[in-house]
C-alpha cells in the first residue's frame, strides 16, 4: 500500500523454506513475511488477529484493532485508519505516543551504552537518581522495570524495615491491602487480589497479606491495631477496579493513621502518578506524603519498561548489597528515558492540562443519558463511565462502536469503560472525542 515502508511491501520469490524449529514447511507468503523481518508484513487486521491467536498465549482479550503506528494522541491501524487513543496503554503513554524528546533520548543512549548491569557503575544512573529523588522529595530511589516489580520491591522493603527497624518478630510481618487493588500478575500481586480472574487456580498464596475494604478508615484503624503490621499498600485512585475515587480526605487520614501506628504507607502511583490525575502524584491532591511511592508506566513515556520505588534512608538502607535487584533495573537507556519523560511532564505542564481537560471531559460526559451511562467518575484524565447493560448492548459493544467511530477505549470489569487519553490532548481535540462518544452512546 502507498506510504508503507518498502521493506513491508516486499514479497519474496515463491520458495519453500524449512522452519528449523518445527521442521514444518512454510508457504511462500509466510516465508517472505519471516524473511522481511517485519512484524506486520503487510497483513490485514483479520490476519493479524488470527496469527496472534494461533501463536500467542490467550492471556488477553484485545479489542479487535491492529495498530502499526502512533503519534501524540493518535494511533493508526494496518489499514491506515486513525483513532484517538483513549487508553494510553493503561496510562503509560501520558506524554503521547513516540514523544520526540523521549524517543531521541532512547535512541541516543541506545547507540552509546545500553546495559551494564549493576555489577559496574555507569555515568547515567546517578544523574537519574539525583533528578528523580529531588523532584519527588525522597532520599533515595530503587530502580526496577515493570510496575509489578515496584510492588514486589515495596513489599520487600516494608518487611525488611519491619524486622530491622520496627522490631516485628521474624516472619510475622503483615502487609494490608485494599479490596479491589491491582498491582500486577506475580505470585505476590495475585495473593493480595480480590479478583478471582487474577488469583483463582494459582494457589497457594503468599502469607502475611491481609485485606480491608477500600476507602474505609475505620477498617484501616482496626487493622493497624496489630503490632505486626509493616505496611498498608493502596492506590490513591483504584485504576483497574474501574477508576474508584475515594472520599476527599481519605489519603490524609491514611497518612495520620499509619504515622500513629508506626506502619509504612505505600502509595501505588503506577497508574495514578506522573500527572495523570491532574497533579504530579495523585497524593498531591491532599498534600499527603507516603513513606514509599511506587512509579512505573509513564515513567518512560511508554517507550521502555521503567519503574521505581522512592523512600527515605530509614527504609531504603535496610536492604543491603545482594538482597534485591534486577539485571535491567537502572540501565542507562532506562535512566535517560526516565529523565526525558519526567522533563516532558514538567516542561509541557501536563498535570495542569490533565486537570483542565479532565474537568471539561467529565462535565460533557455528565450530559449523556443517565439510562445508558449511569455514572461518570474520575480525576484529571483518569476517568470512567458505567454502562447500564441491556440485552442489546454492554460496555464491550459500546467500545466496538467507539472504535468504528474512531476512538479506542477498553472495558474494565464488565460494565465500566475507562477514558484516559494522553495528557497532551488539546481542547478542540477533546471536544471532537466528546462528539464521538456522544454520537456512539446516542446510537444505542
Ligand atoms: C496501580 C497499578 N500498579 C501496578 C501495576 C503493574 O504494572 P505492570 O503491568 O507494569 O507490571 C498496574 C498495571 O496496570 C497498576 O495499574
Amino acid at each position: 500500500p502507498p506510504g508503507k515502508p518498502l521493506h513491508l511491501q516486499h514479497r519474496a520469490a515463491p520458495l519453500i523454506h524449512r522452519n528449523l524449529h518445527s521442521g514444518s514447511r512454510l508457504s511462500s507468503t509466510a516465508a517472505s513475511k519471516l524473511k522481511s523481518g517485519s512484524s506486520g508484513g503487510g497483513l490485514t487486521s483479520e490476519e493479524i488477529y488470527a496469527r496472534e491467536d494461533k501463536y500467542g498465549a490467550h492471556n488477553y482479550h484485545p479489542l479487535p484493532v491492529a495498530l502499526e503506528r502512533g503519534e501524540g494522541i493518535y494511533v493508526w491501524d494496518v489499514e491506515g485508519t486513525r483513532y484517538y487513543d483513549f487508553l494510553s496503554a493503561y496510562s503509560a503513554v501520558n506524554q503521547g505516543h513516540c514523544h520526540p524528546k523521549i524517543v531521541a533520548a532512547l535512541a541516543a543512549q541506545a547507540s552509546k551504552l545500553a546495559l551494564t548491569s549493576r555489577a559496574f557503575y555507569n555515568d547515567v544512573l546517578g544523574a537519574y537518581e539525583e533528578y528523580v529523588t529531588t523532584l519527588f522529595g525522597y532520599d533515595k530511589v530503587l530502580p526496577m522495570n515493570t510496575g509489578v516489580e515496584a510492588g514486589e520491591t515495596a513489599c520487600k522493603l516494608a518487611r525488611k524495615w519491619a524486622y530491622t527497624v520496627k522490631g516485628v518478630p521474624k516472619n510475622q510481618a503483615k502487609i494490608i491491602f485494599a479490596n479491589g487493588n491491582f498491582w500486577g500478575r506475580t505470585m505476590a500481586a495475585i495473593s493480595s487480589s480480590t479478583d478471582p480472574s487474577s488469583y483463582e487456580g494459582f494457589g497457594p498464596y503468599m502469607p502475611g497479606f491481609e485485606l480491608i475494604p477500600y476507602n474505609d478508615i475505620p477498617a484501616l484503624e482496626k487493622a493497624l491495631q496489630d503490632p505486626n503490621v509493616a505496611a498498608f499498600m493502596v492506590e490513591p485512585i483504584q485504576g483497574e477496579a474501574g477508576v474508584v475515587v475515594p472520599d476527599q480526605g481519605y489519603l490524609t487520614k491514611v497518612r495520620e493513621l499509619c504515622t500513629k501506628h508506626n506502619v509504612l504507607w505505600i502509595a501505588d502511583e503506577v497508574q495514578t502518578g506522573l500527572a495523570r490525575t491532574g497533579r504530579r502524584l495523585a497524593v498531591d491532591h491532599e498534600g499527603a506524603h507516603p513513606d514509599i511511592v511506587m512509579l512505573g508506566k509513564a515513567l518512560s513515556g511508554g517507550v521502555y519498561p521503567v519503574s521505581a520505588v522512592l523512600c527515605d534512608n530509614e527504609i531504603m538502607l535496610t536492604i543491603k548489597p545482594g538482597e534485591h535487584g534486577s539485571t535491567y533495573g537502572g540501565n542507562p537507556i532506562a535512566c535517560r528515558v526516565a529523565i526525558a519523560a519526567l522533563e516532558v511532564l514538567e516542561e509541557e505542564k501536563l498535570a495542569e492540562n490533565a486537570e483542565r481537560m479532565g474537568n471539561l471531559l467529565r462535565s460533557e460526559l455528565n450530559k449523556l443519558p443517565k439510562d445508558i451511562v449511569t455514572t461518570v467518575r474520575g480525576k484529571g484524565l483518569l476517568n470512567a463511565i458505567v454502562i447500564k447493560e441491556t440485552k442489546d448492548y454492554d460496555a464491550w459493544k459500546v467500545c466496538l462502536r467507539l472504535r468504528d467511530n474512531g476512538l479506542l477505549a477498553k472495558p474494565t470489569h464488565g460494565d465500566i469503560i475507562r477514558f484516559a487519553p494522553p495528557l497532551i490532548i488539546k481542547e478542540h481535540e477533546l471536544q471532537d472525542c466528546v462528539d464521538i462518544i456522544q454520537r456512539t452512546i446516542m446510537s444505542f
